[in-house]
């Protein structure tokens, strides 16, 4: 089964073609196309959300021209067309929805809704399919979501946590932001993290707090931290000078409240897998504190491949797979029988 997927739910225009065998769960991404807007919503240190909608509008149709390039084939050969339809900014959903609509109409397709947290959820799958073992504990950190799912199998799935307020990526931009570092901040602040930690010399100053590690559920708060942080910056006349420091400890203080909460859920539900997907699963630290655990407590890691982590077209694609048609509202068969009447 060869699928097209198609996401727009934020500032990605991004179109992917998968090749599907069900029965040896296997998948062949044949193209994964990425139009990115970071540059130009970056002079407004955030995404703006009627120019992303415009720029989708320009960038879709030869993003979805591209994929089917670089895949070698013509749409004729697609089974299945699946777009997201949610959670996202309205306006730029809507231009991915309508652009499958239409095509799903032009050339008879299929046409399939799916949820973008589930794209986000099923990224670790794209590669290793039939190596993960369930049940499974799936962290999805993304700039809106920060969830832990348990996985009894790969349809039966059960949020177990959620954030309460700020997600980790929004975390991590919000600060970034405070700081004046521009916006993606997750990537900016990783960055000047990590090179206090390459200087390898001494903290001088002390932890930022780690809200809720210890609550007995399993969800999170990340604004309290926020808080914390700007509160540290307003008291200190060199911070400016120490911002690599602040970088780090802020990122050590996310990822040690993911890596800690995922795992105490890991040994509540005695998981074999632990996935971990999302934007902010591209964070080196974050990665190399899974890893590190993971073999501790002899749990198989499934990471999202770094290219899949932040918004994509494949992931969409593979969540299809799995997942019920979502919420295209208007019934299609329904739409197209008045169309063709309206013409007749
Ligand atoms: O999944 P994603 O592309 O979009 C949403 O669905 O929200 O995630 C974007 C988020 C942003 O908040 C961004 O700052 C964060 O992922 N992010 C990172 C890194 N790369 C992207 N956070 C921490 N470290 C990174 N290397
Ligand atoms: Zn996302």
């Amino acid at each position: 089964m060869i699928i097209l997927g198609i996401e727009t739910s934020c500032d990605e225009s991004a179109a992917s073609i998968i090749k599907v065998n069900k029965k040896n769960k296997e998948v062949q991404v044949l193209s994964n196309i990425i139009s990115s807007q970071i540059e130009i919503h970056q002079k407004y240190g955030g995404v703006v959300p009627e120019v992303a909608a415009r720029e989708h509008v320009f960038n879709l149709l030869p993003v979805i021209n591209k994929s089917l390039k670089k895949a070698n084939l013509n749409i004729s050969k697609v089974d299945e067309i699946v777009v997201t339809t949610g959670p996202g900014l309205i306006t730029s959903l809507i231009t991915g929805v309508q652009t499958a609509k239409t095509l799903s109409y032009a050339f008879n397709k299929k046409l399939k809704g799916v949820d973008h947290i589930s794209g986000h959820i099923y990224s670790p799958f794209i590669d290793n399919w039939k190596n993960i073992k369930f049940p499974a504990m799936s962290l999805t950190v993304s700039g809106g979501h920060t969830n832990l799912v348990l996985m009894l199998s790969e349809t039966k799935i059960k949020k177990i946590g959620k954030s309460l307020d700020d997600a980790a990526g929004e975390a991590y931009d919000k600060a970034a932001k405070m700081m004046g570092l521009g916006y993606p901040g997750g990537p900016i602040i990783s960055t000047l993290g990590q090179s206090f930690l390459d200087l390898s010399i001494e903290n001088k100053l002390e932890k930022l707090p780690r809200p809720m590690l210890h609550s007995p559920n399993f969800n999170f708060s990340f604004s309290g931290l926020k808080t914390s942080l700007l509160y540290r910056l307003q008291k200190d006349k060199n911070w400016k000078k120490n911002i690599a420091e602040y970088c780090y400890l802020y990122q050590e203080a996310i990822t040690e409240i993911l890596i800690k909460k995922t795992l105490k859920a890991a040994k509540k539900y005695q998981v074999k897998s632990i996935l971990v997907s999302g934007g902010v699963s591209a964070n080196k630290q974050l990665r190399q504190g899974f890893t590190a655990i993971s073999q501790k407590e002899n749990l198989k890691l499934f990471l999202s491949d770094l290219q899949y982590t932040t918004d994509n077209a494949t992931m969409i694609a593979m969540a299809s797979i799995f997942t019920e048609n979502t919420n295209i509202k208007d019934n299609w068969k329904k739409l197209k029988a008045k169309t063709e009447s309206d013409f007749k």
